[in-house]
């Protein structure tokens, strides 16, 4: 029952032996395809499909229709934690989401509670088991969740942000107001990764898209020892399989080592990172994913293969003198932007593919 037709991203994730480099894209499922924006519509909004796991299903699909991809990832999105927390979560057609009660004080993160996400997201655990019966067995599925610092980041700005002024205001002015707000993230997100696990997740992701706008200390103190909370407390296996867990900070690039150290099986690199450096301070010890400019799809089709190439070069054979692998999982280095033209992601996960098998031969 758990035999999976395509097994290449969970042997790259355990570093072993692979034919070619698996890839799977960050946001694969969203706006870029009109597929999506059809069942958005039917939908009627962004939380109606990601609220219905038929739709979920759905749009999950979809991106898998299109290209031959490695992975499917649960679709769902690093918010629902705070909707569950019940501060009033919205998205505003072309503005992003919108949190109706921030939480900026001591006061009103003391207040919160911590939900039963089991209960309170049982529509993202019904996605999850609906998905994997439709995948039968094609491709894993991945789960995820936000880091702990990033998701806090959207309660207490109430919103995107550029420069992130009340979360830093809150971390230098009432630390141990943040701390415990991290502390209730952290709880929620490490039952809510395992729920996913339950209901038939087989990788999670951890994404801390806002970890890489800290100082060196902050990060540690902050969005690092919060994610290693959760990591050291999920649920490793399920069925007799591995379920390895990827950490992804978005300019997290000086901190690989620590970040390599804290107990997850692979670390997510966006695009200033360089691959093979990266590979030789910490690939004995993790995979490693990444890591093209989501930028490059914009760029002529050749172009797009070009840089693929250059990506799956960076990183090198992946087989070590000694017999040993390293593992790499070809991904963007950041999410897939909505105005990509979708042929131009055919012409990327054609160039894996076929380059990828030929740094095995070498
Ligand atoms: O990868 C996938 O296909 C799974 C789906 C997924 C979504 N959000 C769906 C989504 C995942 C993994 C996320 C994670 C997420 N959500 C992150 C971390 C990753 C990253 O990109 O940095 C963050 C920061 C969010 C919060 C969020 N959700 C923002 C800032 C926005 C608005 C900006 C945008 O891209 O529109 C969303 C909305 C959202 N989440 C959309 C999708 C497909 C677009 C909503 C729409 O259809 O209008």
């Amino acid at each position: 029952m758990n035999t999976l037709a395509n097994d290449r991203l969970l042997r790259a994730l355990a570093r072993e032996p692979v034919d070619r480099t698996p890839v799977w894209i960050m946001r694969q499922a969203g706006r870029y395809l009109p597929e999506y924006r059809a069942t958005r519509a039917r939908a009627g909004s962004f939380l109606g499909l990601a609220t219905n796991p038929e739709f979920a299903c759905e749009v999950t699909l979809q991106p898998l229709a299109r290209f031959p991809l490695d992975a499917a990832i649960l679709f769902s999105d690093i918010l629902m934690i705070p909707k569950a927390m019940g501060v009033g979560l919205r998205f505003e057609e072309g503005e992003g989401p919108r949190i109706e009660r921030p939480v900026r004080s001591a006061v009103e993160i003391d207040a919160l509670p911590v939900p039963d996400v089991g209960q309170a997201l049982r529509f993202v655990m019904d996605a999850v088991a609906l998905i994997r019966r439709e995948l039968a067995g094609r491709v894993p599925l991945i789960g995820f969740a936000g880091s702990p610092w990033t998701v806090a980041t959207y309660m207490i700005e109430g919103g995107s942000s550029r420069d992130f002024p009340k979360s830093k205001g809150l971390l230098y002015g009432d630390p141990g107001a943040l701390h415990r707000l991290l502390g209730k993230l952290a709880r929620a997100t490490t039952d809510y990764l395992n729920a996913q696990v339950a209901s038939g997740a087989q990788a999670l992701m951890i994404f801390d898209t806002w970890g890489g706008i800290l100082s060196p200390r902050a990060y540690c103190e902050f969005s690092l020892a919060y994610i290693k909370s959760v990591v050291g407390q999920l649920r490793r296996e399920r069925d007799g399989a591995r379920v390895p867990s990827i950490v992804f900070t978005k300019g997290g690039g000086p901190w690989l080592e620590q970040i390599a150290g804290i107990g997850a099986d692979v670390v997510g690199l966006d695009w200033t990172v360089n691959l093979g450096a990266a590979r030789s301070l910490v690939g004995d010890r993790v995979a490693l994913q990444g890591n093209l400019d989501p930028n490059v799809l914009f760029a002529p089709p050749e172009v797009v293969r070009q840089q693929a190439i250059a990506v799956l070069d960076s990183f090198g054979p992946p087989k070590r003198a000694d017999g040993t692998w390293d593992g790499h999982i070809f991904n963007l280095g950041h999410g897939i932007s909505q105005h990509t033209p979708p042929e131009h992601v055919s012409a990327l996960v054609e160039a894996v593919h076929q380059h990828s098998r030929t740094l095995r031969q070498a």
